[in-house]
């Protein structure tokens, strides 16, 4: 069985994650996906909308994903990639070179980003949203 991993924060699921699920499967049998921890995020400054389990519950529905496992820290790629016997390694194109460092281990794949979306995107029209309806409200 060929294992492919992968790793990201997968909140608001759009678009763009079910574009990069199903190509990162189609590069082999079994899907992994690394989920970053609500920790690992906010030690990078973000937070996330949904928790850990609540986007572990989403990411397990969908077709594409067999396993999920907790992203806690930047060091762990390899010994994730050694323990699964993961034979590619898949992300998108925003991280191009960051992972090169896995070849020894497994292949690399970037993937072109799907154009036009983001979390951060949905994040800030669902704000822009709310608070145009709250001027509205305010007018009435
Ligand atoms: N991704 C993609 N196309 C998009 C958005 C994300 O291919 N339009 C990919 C990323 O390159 C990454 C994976 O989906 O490999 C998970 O990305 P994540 O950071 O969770 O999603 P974003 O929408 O980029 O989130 P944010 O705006 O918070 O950075």
């Amino acid at each position: 069985m060929k294992k492919v991993i992968t790793y990201g924060t997968f909140d608001l699921i759009h678009r763009g994650h079910i574009n990069i699920l199903r190509r990162a499967k189609d590069f082999g049998d079994y899907l992994i996906v690394a989920l970053s921890t609500d920790e690992f995020t906010a030690g990078k400054g973000k937070q996330t909308y949904y928790t850990y389990e609540e986007r572990k519950q989403i990411l397990e529905a969908i077709k594409y994903v067999d396993e999920v496992i907790p992203e806690t820290c930047w060091e762990q790629k390899i010994d994730d990639v050694v323990r699964n016997q993961v034979s590619v390694f898949v992300i998108g194109e925003d991280w191009r070179g960051r992972f090169d460092f896995l070849a020894p281990y497994c292949k690399v794949v970037y993937l072109p980003r799907t154009e036009g979306i983001s979390t951060t995107q949905i994040k800030t029209e669902l704000g822009a949203l709310a608070s145009a309806k709250k001027k509205r409200r305010g007018q009435a």
